[in-house]
């Protein structure tokens, strides 16, 4: 313990809230104990789009131990209809198929399930479109991107470029929707107590945000915020899902209040994650490629088509990677969306670097193999010296660094070029490669922090941080100790309560810079008022501070990604048997539980390259596949040899402790290596994930 006692930041520190996870002593959203709970079960449209016309609940309310059903003919009215997501119950109108249309509240999880079979619903049904076609007459051009960005750019005359260009390439890429699917569900427990402007509502509930959550729920409950209280220690992961409230959240606290002091547990069910809670939109991209006989890029043109809900937008940055990624004088990217009879797809980790890489990168893939270059080498040779979207100097780019460390490490240079020759034993042989990238937004989240002197020499840091499983508890505990310049053991973190100072979400893997940047200003401005021998009880707090250098430079994490696969000559079975990838995220605050986070996001770029898919029966509105039995996720036999492994770097321009971020961008560039060694191994170019051996036979 001596090196991480006296140096937190940098240290390997083993998870704090290890022992109370495998121990079960971890209280997730669903096992707060509490007296004689009630259980919700919700009730689901069965149209893709029209209105109830009619709900019959007296078997289901005289079934033994039903409490009550709430439907949109008896709920409480809702306050604020901002966030149409949010407006549940308030009107018979069906936007999707898997909408929350009523409630059940009962004794136990079981009779509130049966009761919910028991419920009759009839539908004035219209006609639907659930399907994403590049020619759909749904298209049309959203005013921004996630998060605010402009939707479309140009510089030069791409089509003039593309013309003349000796080299072209002009490729469509498809990606489908893909489920969140976090091990824990969307869980909560709604509590009730005293009424009108004295009463308070409490969520223990599992989210990326306790502060975000309480102040969605409060505004459209029509609450004051201080009488909405969201308690959160421990998220069994979420990866976007949970970053805003979503229906249920809602339901619960309607039906909380409608069972008179009674808690309300409520959970999804796993087939019921596949309609409300979140997906990532399927996408239609085109990549066009212009460049000289050695492949230094002319043109380049990403142009992108999404799905949105037709009651709500959300708009993917798809293209957003591309804006950032390679220097060419003639440049666009542009985003257009469907607006269909679906539920409102959200962010799923890298929204838009994910499946946006994966056309970029596999398009640069088919350059390299047009022109006779390296991989590899066409990618160093497309180094920009400045970004190319804003013209300003980079923060830090270490692309190159990471693609020469990735070649060294993974043994790049004994790579025979030539496709589809290496067959061993059945199996055919190919390496992949791909670049990923990921912004760095420089803006404050609006976090603050209290740190606080307990005695002994200890001290209580505060924030309302969410750890969702990416190591919040273990990393701002070393932030704070560092800050403060205690030992490791002499901080006590609390995250994850609305009560404590406000703070940002754990989305766009912001969330350590955000939170870290707040537990410095508040040490130092605790060492300010109260200096190096407090006394107990003396306290300071701090918001994260303004960003000096936004504006300044371009400041975004990159990646290198390298893949090994086997696919069986006969049966077209894909393996993939190695991945390394190779990071320039600024500091590494915790290299275990960074490590933890990288690996898992290439686990699902391997996921999401070979396996996941979300099926919509086009007849009926509903995901075909919605359960793990059918929409595989990769498990371990699928996840062989995956190594993720980082360059040196400290970031001066992001925040106070040289960090970028690590969430999301281990996914990025995953499934293009993927895709790429695909190619290699067998020769076959497959643009439509997700690469299943049915495909390589066709
Ligand atoms: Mo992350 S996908 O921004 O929650």
């Amino acid at each position: 313990m001596t090196e991480v006692e006296t140096h937190a930041i940098g240290a390997s520190v083993p998870r704090i809230d290890g022992p109370a996870k495998v121990t079960g002593s971890a209280p997730y959203a669903f096992e707060h104990r509490l007296d004689r709970p009630a259980y919700a079960h919700l009730l689901q449209a069965t149209v893709a789009r029209g209105w109830v016309t009619a709900i019959g609940v007296t078997a289901a309310q005289a079934l033994d131990g039903v409490l009550f059903v709430l439907t949109h003919q008896n709920a409480p009215r809702l306050s604020s209809d901002r966030d149409r997501e949010l407006w549940v119950l308030q009107s018979g109108q069906v936007w999707y198929r898997g909408q929350v249309i009523g409630v059940v509240v009962a004794d136990s999880p079981e009779i509130a399930r049966e009761a919910a079979r028991l419920v009759t619903v009839e539908y004035q049904a219209e006609p639907h479109e659930v399907r994403l076609r590049a020619d759909s007459q749904y298209l049309y051009k959203p005013q921004t991107v996630n998060p605010a960005l402009v939707t479309d750019t140009a510089e030069g005359d791409v089509e003039a470029a593309l013309a003349v260009a000796p080299v072209r390439i002009d490729a469509t890429y498809t990606t489908p929707a893909e489920y969140h699917n976090p091990i824990e569900p969307h869980t909560t427990v709604a509590v009730w107590t005293g009424a009108g402007e004295a009463g308070q509502l409490t969520l223990y509930d599992s989210n990326q945000g306790a502060s975000r959550i309480a102040g969605q729920l409060a505004q459209v409950l029509g609450l004051e915020a201080g009488q909405v209280t969201v308690i959160s220690p421990f998220v069994g992961g979420a990866f976007g899902s949970k970053s805003r409230a979503k229906a249920h959240q809602v339901v619960a606290a309607l039906a909380a209040r409608q069972a008179a002091g009674r808690p309300v547990k409520l959970a999804l069910t796993r087939r019921q994650m596949f309609a409300g809670a979140g997906y990532r939109t399927p996408t239609i991209q085109r990549v066009q490629l212009g460049a000289q006989t050695d492949g230094t890029l002319i043109a380049v043109a990403h142009d992108a088509i999404s799905q949105t809900a037709r009651f709500k937008e959300f708009a993917e940055q798809t293209a957003l990677g591309t804006r950032t990624m390679y220097a060419a004088p003639h440049r666009r990217t542009t985003h257009r969306l469907a607006a269909l009879d679906v539920a409102v797809p959200t962010v799923m980790r890298a929204p838009g670097e994910a499946p946006g890489m994966f056309a970029l990168e596999s398009a640069m893939d088919e350059l390299a193999a047009a022109c006779g270059v390296d991989p590899v080498e066409l990618r160093l040779r497309n180094e920009p010296e400045l970004d190319p979207e804003t013209g300003l100097p980079y923060s830090t780019r270490n692309l190159a660094a990471c693609l020469r460390e990735g070649m060294r490490r993974f043994g790049w240079q004994h790579r025979d070029p030539a496709p589809g020759r290496r067959l061993a034993g059945g199996w055919l042989g190919g390496t992949g490669a791909a670049t990923g990238t990921y912004p760095v937004y420089p803006r404050p989240g609006g976090s603050r922090a209290c740190v606080r002197a307990l005695a002994g020499g200890r001290y209580r840091v505060e924030i309302a941080a969410a750890d969702i499983g990416t190591g919040a508890w273990t990393v701002l505990t070393q932030i704070a100790a560092d800050a403060l310049e205690v030992p490791f053991t002499m901080v006590e973190l609390q995250l994850g309560d609305s009560r404590l100072p406000a703070a940002a979400p754990a989305v766009g893997a912001m969330g350590t810079s955000n939170w870290g940047s707040a537990v410095i200003a508040a040490a130092r401005a605790f060492r300010a008022q109260h200096g190096h021998q407090p006394a107990p009880g003396d306290q300071a707090t701090a918001a994260d501070p303004a960003n000096r250098s936004a504006g300044q430079v371009a400041m975004h994490a990159f990646s290198a990604q390298f893949a090994e696969v086997r696919v069986h000559a006969d049966t077209r079975e894909i393996r993939v048997s190695r991945l390394l990838g190779v990071f320039a995220i600024g500091r590494v605050i915790n290299p275990r539980t960074a490590r933890s986070q990288l690996i898992g996001a290439m686990t699902m770029g391997l996921s999401m390259a070979l396996h996941e898919e979300g099926v919509t029966d086009p007849r009926f509105g509903h995901v075909i596949n919605g359960d793990l039995a059918d929409y595989h996720i990769a498990a371990c036999a699928d996840a062989q040899d995956i190594e993720a492994t980082w360059i040196d770097e400290h970031d001066p321009h992001y925040n106070p402790m040289g960090a970028k971020g690590a969430g999301e961008i281990g996914i990025v560039g995953v499934a293009a290596a993927i895709a790429n060694a695909v190619y290699h191994a067998t020769g076959i170019r497959i643009r439509d994930l997700p690469i299943t051996p049915d495909k390589l036979l066709a």
